[in-house]
């Protein structure tokens, strides 16, 4: 019964506040520059076939700068809490830290800039960064005899982890030294297991903890969660194989064996969601929700592009719904459920009052975000589908404002968190 083990483990387990939160913070700074470049550089976005440049600086922002710096702070927290074993060593969490992010400072600046030698430093330490993470991880992992419906998306994401890094190197190497084959071939198979195979099993494998613990539900279905996951898996193995050899049947098989597994999880999902006792889930719910509608549909999107039909239009739409639909969609509903309840425990101590998660969760500036978020897929989306800068423009400025009301929500948990341990008084 993972739910009442995550619940008995978190409080004991917790690491100091400024391991998770570094890399939240990190996360929510990233999210508001990559709207800042496409806000700046929209005309770019229509058409974008890949290729160093500003979008793809814009692109890695997200996907490392938000997406894996959330994943990295998730995962050193959530994990000892479930499987009841502390990390092997906190300073390799700090140290992850202080790899991976001046890693992704300098890999986008290097992307943005066309500078070949910022991109392979900046690859090279987030390359270093994800290695030490990975090695936290598979370290907490192999110690766990249980809850198997979350090591095995666990150890699926690691192995997904180490592979986009890989590819993702030997793409920026290309760029310099010409060594790939096929370099569309291999960065679709990037783009494939880094957003769906990494962030996706991450993000389907916590479900199965955070999912009935924001709706305070009865436990998945972990039966049928883990079919989904190697249905799903086996989906991943062949569309990525297929994009490697360049063989279209394959492709679509593939796609179509994750399709159906991510349909098998969402139905264990929907079973979860039918046993909530609390009704009401707020903002975060209605992002989480079209986080889960967007995955299949950026599927759709890329077999579209692959069957060439209007590629100049299915292609970005493709990467666009990935990872700002899906992706940060998805994302975003979890993080601002999990770092309340995070800050709240660690306020509980003797002779002080602690903070209830509702008070670090102001409804406005979450609602800004929601709806800045909301506005930004949209009209990102029809601007890439008319090919019109000035929709993506418009699209990223309400992506910008609803950074800055995240931004916000997060600068008034920090400050009451701070508050609370140098005064200690009662808030
Ligand atoms: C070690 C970390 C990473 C490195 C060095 C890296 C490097 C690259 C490079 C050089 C490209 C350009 C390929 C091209 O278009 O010519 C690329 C494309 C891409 N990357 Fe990454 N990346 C990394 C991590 C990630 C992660 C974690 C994600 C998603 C969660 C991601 C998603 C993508 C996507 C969607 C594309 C576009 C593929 C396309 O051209 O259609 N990358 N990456």
């Amino acid at each position: 019964m993972i739910f009442g083990d995550f619940m008995m483990g978190a409080r004991s387990r917790l690491l100091g506040p400024s391991i998770p939160f570094r890399f939240f913070g990190a996360a929510v700074f990233f999210q508001f520059a990559a709207w800042v470049l496409i806000v700046v550089y929209a005309d770019e976005m229509p058409g974008f076939q890949g290729g160093p440049g500003e979008m793809l600086a814009a692109l890695h922002l997200v996907t490392l700068g938000v997406a894996v710096m959330t994943a990295m702070g998730a995962a050193f927290q959530i994990l000892p809490a479930v499987t009841k074993r502390p990390l092997r060593s906190v300073v390799a969490c700090k140290a992850t830290f202080w790899l991976f992010f001046p890693g992704v400072l300098a890999l986008t600046h290097g992307m943005g800039h066309q500078q070949l030698w910022a991109m392979e430093i900046g690859g090279g330490l987030v390359a270093c960064g994800i290695l030490l993470f990975a090695g936290l991880v598979a370290d907490n992992l192999r110690q766990v005899g249980d809850m198997k419906v979350v090591t095995d998306h666990l150890w699926v994401a690691l192995t997904c982890l180490l592979l986009l890094a890989v590819f993702g190197l030997s793409l920026v190497a290309d760029f310099d030294y010409g060594i790939l084959p096929d370099h569309l071939g291999v960065a679709l198979a990037h783009a494939v297991v880094a957003a769906y195979g990494f962030m996706g099993m991450l993000a389907l494998g916590f479900s199965f903890i955070l999912i009935p613990l924001f709706g305070l539900s009865a436990p998945a279905d972990e039966r049928n969660g883990r079919r989904a996951a190697w249905v799903i898996t086996g989906g991943l193995s062949l569309t990525v194989v297929a994009l490697l050899v360049g063989n279209s049947p394959l492709l679509f098989a593939g796609a179509a064996l994750g399709v159906a597994g991510l349909g098998l999880h969402l139905r264990v999902m929907a079973k979860v969601m039918k046993s909530r006792m609390r009704e009401a889930l707020g903002d975060s719910f209605v992002l989480i929700r079209l986080g889960w509608v967007l995955l299949p549909v950026s599927v759709g999107f890329g077999l579209t592009a692959a069957a060439g039909v209007a590629v100049d239009r299915t292609g970005p739409l493709f990467g666009f719904i990935l990872v700002f639909g899906w992706l940060l969609s998805f994302l975003m509903g979890v993080l601002q459920r999990i770092m309340p309840f995070l800050a709240s425990m660690h306020t509980v101590r003797p002779g002080a009052k602690p903070i209830l998660v509702s008070s670090l969760t102001p409804a406005r500036p979450l609602r800004v975000h929601m709806i800045g978020h909301l506005g930004a897929v949209l009209l990102v989306a029809v601007g890439l589908a008319c090919d019109s800068g000035l929709a993506v423009r418009l699209g990223a400025f309400s992506g910008l404002i609803g950074s800055l009301g995240f931004a916000t929500f997060f600068a008034n948990m920090i400050w009451k968190l701070w508050r609370h341990h140098t005064k200690g008084r009662k808030c």
